[in-house]
């Protein structure tokens, strides 16, 4: 196989695999995940397009949220031996599809890849913006949390010195535990720059629904 058909099979495992997901790992995530990887790709040269491409397209096969990981890690690393993917181009990608995520970054501290560090921020933006509030609260909706509840107003929460401990799960608070910390955690510039603009449009999203909340 070469690459051009490796990457179409990969687009068909993936398409069947989130085919029924409705809690913001849809189809379209995985599409415009792989769309900025490569568009920071480019500007990012030298890296190896191909295993960022295929990364960006597997990445949520195997998520802990979704899918017992060893098992899903087994059913990958299997598929992309079945498509001829060579044993390094595999174990490249395995690692950074399991050692991207952000909670897995705050307990064990990763190095990742360039490729990696790509893919991980091409998926860190679409948590960001117009569609990262949109797949917040559609995320919220899925796991049955609220948009918000508690009675804390705006400037209390703001304050640095506000413990998130106290609040309960919401969407809300979705945005202070980990939403309004991704802009600082970019790898590359081309992530940063978009990420700065996307930050600062959630930041008046919040003002505003406190607003009217
Ligand atoms: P990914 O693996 O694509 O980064 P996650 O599994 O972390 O995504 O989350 C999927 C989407 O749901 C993201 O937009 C994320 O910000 C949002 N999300 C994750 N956890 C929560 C939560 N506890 N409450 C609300 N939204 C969440
Ligand atoms: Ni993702």
């Amino acid at each position: 196989m070469n690459q051009q058909e490796q990457l179409n099979s990969a687009r068909t495992f993936m398409t069947t695999f989130h085919k029924n997901d409705y809690s913001g790992h849809d189809i379209a995530h995985i599409n415009r995940v792989e769309r900025l990887a490569l568009y920071i790709a480019q500007r990012e040269q030298p890296v190896d397009t191909f295993i960022i491409n295929m990364a960006s397209l597997l990445h949520d096969t195997v998520d802990s949220k979704l899918t017992n990981t060893e098992e899903a890690t087994y059913k990958l690393r299997t598929f992309l031996s079945s498509i001829q993917i060579n044993h390094n181009d595999s174990e490249a990608i395995l690692h950074i599809i399991n050692h991207m995520s952000y909670s897995h970054a705050k307990e064990h501290h990763t190095v990742l890849s360039k490729e990696g560090q790509i893919v991980r921020d091409a998926d860190r933006l679409d948590a960001l913006g117009a569609i990262g509030i949109a797949r917040t609260f559609q995320f919220a909706g899925a796991y049955d949390e609220p948009m918000w509840i508690d009675e804390i107003d705006y400037q209390s929460l703001n304050n640095d010195t506000y413990s998130l401990a106290n609040l309960s799960p919401s969407a809300i608070k979705h945005f202070y535990e980990k939403l309004f910390n991704l802009k600082e955690l970019m790898h590359t510039e081309t992530a940063y720059a978009i990420a700065k603009k996307r930050h600062a449009f959630m930041q008046q999203f919040v003002r505003q629904f406190f607003e009217e909340w």
